[in-house]
């Protein structure tokens, strides 16, 4: 390889990886980032006491929870699904902790064998709760290896191959299992229904969000107005991490501009700095609805023609921005495609189109 084309390749890599820092550096992605794990550990709330909000969720369980150490039972298989950020994982811990029993946890991609499982399961004590993390990207053999480990307790190794192949059948502890899964469309069906409960985690109110805030900055010894946190929950998507993240990135502004105390003003700067809007839209979601409106008319357009005009992801589309823009009602999703509402036009400063004004009415 020639020099010339060896610092080339060296540009390309160099230039990939700063469209990956840049990524990353998305304020208000849902998901988390790598350097992100310690701070959210610090901040997860250790009892169902403490976890805010998700009153839907949090009553039944505990109901279950309570009526499983009376019978002195492992809880029931549990599967929670909703958007990246909400609490997923901080339920999977807590009830571990509640519960008094041990946890494990693990991921749908990282199981690649069957053994891989069966030495998890093999190595539980009754009662512990294995975390399953995106269940969805689980691969088909281990689900079914899972079945019969979740209806009845035992592990079917096949020894051999061909006519001579045996199955051997292993007992094992009662445990709970506890999927997780953005994904819930992604699950297939007999996975889905061997799990006895199902929760899905919605957003979050901004009330809601306000008193996580103030609860983090507790933790974080942050001083922080009551407006200025409302005023961040307001900006926050209604997820939890994103409000987390807000706070830190708020702190560091304010420690350098301000005397350390988080107000309503410093913290209007530092979000217009960051670029995140009155409705905690960024760069990305505004392009989403002007390119809808502007190339296609306002809709109704394929996700992936709106994906080839902002250049992402069908799948990051439809994961991460949409569902936000939805529950705003700045978007909707009709039969032949995504359609902006009269909201985003107002929102982005723009003259409603009659013909939407009539549809309306
Ligand atoms: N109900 C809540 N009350 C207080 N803080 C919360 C609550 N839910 C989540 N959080 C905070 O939000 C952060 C993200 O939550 P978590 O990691 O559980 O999300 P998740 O649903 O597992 O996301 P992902 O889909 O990306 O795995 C946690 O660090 C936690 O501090
Ligand atoms: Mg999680």
């Amino acid at each position: 390889m020639t020099a010339f084309s060896l610092s080339l390749k060296r540009l390309f890599f160099q230039a990939q990886n700063d469209i990956l820092t840049l990524m990353e550096e998305r304020i208000i992605t849902p998901q988390a980032t790598n350097e992100e794990a310690v701070f959210e550990a610090n901040l997860r709330p250790q009892t169902l006491a403490e976890y805010i909000g998700q009153a839907k969720v949090k009553e039944p369980l505990a109901i279950f929870m309570q009526a499983a150490q009376k019978r002195q039972e492992a809880l029931d298989h549990l599967l929670l699904y909703g958007p990246p950020g909400l609490g997923k994982t901080t339920l999977a811990y807590l009830i571990a902790k509640e519960m008094g029993v041990g946890l494990k946890i693990t991921s749908g991609p990282a199981i690649e064998r069957a053994g891989d499982l069966a030495a998890i399961l093999t190595n539980l004590n009754p009662g512990d709760v294995l975390f399953i993390d995106e269940i969805h990207r689980l691969p088909k053999v281990i689900e079914e290896v899972l079945y019969p480990a979740m209806e009845e307790h035992a592990l079917d190794i096949v020894i051999g191959k061909g006519p001579a192949a045996r199955t051997l059948r292993l007992e094992l502890p009662k445990i709970t299992i506890i999927g997780a899964t953005t994904r819930y469309y992604m699950l297939s069906a007999p996975l889905r229904d061997r799990f006895g409960t199902t929760f899905r985690l919605d957003y979050y109110t901004a009330p809601e969000i306000a008193q996580i805030i103030k609860r983090s900055a507790g933790i974080l010894g942050i001083e922080i107005a009551s407006e200025a946190a409302q005023a961040l929950a307001e900006r926050s998507r209604l997820t939890p991490r994103i409000a987390n993240r807000l706070l830190k990135r708020v702190r560091d502004y304010v420690q350098v501009k301000g005397d350390g105390v988080i107000n309503q003003d410093l913290t209007h700067q530092a979000l217009k700095m960051f670029q995140v809007d009155d409705l905690g839209l960024d760069e990305i979601d505004r392009r989403i609805l002007e390119v809808i409106i502007e190339k296609f008319k306002g809709g109704p357009v394929g996700l992936n023609s709106i994906g080839a005009a902002v250049s992402e992801e069908e799948g990051t589309i439809e994961e991460i921005y949409e569902p936000y823009l939805m529950q705003l009602g700045l978007l909707t999703r009709t039969p032949r495609g995504r359609m902006v509402t009269e909201n985003a036009y107002r929102h982005l400063g723009l003259k409603v189109p009659g013909e939407l004004q009539k549809n309306l009415i």
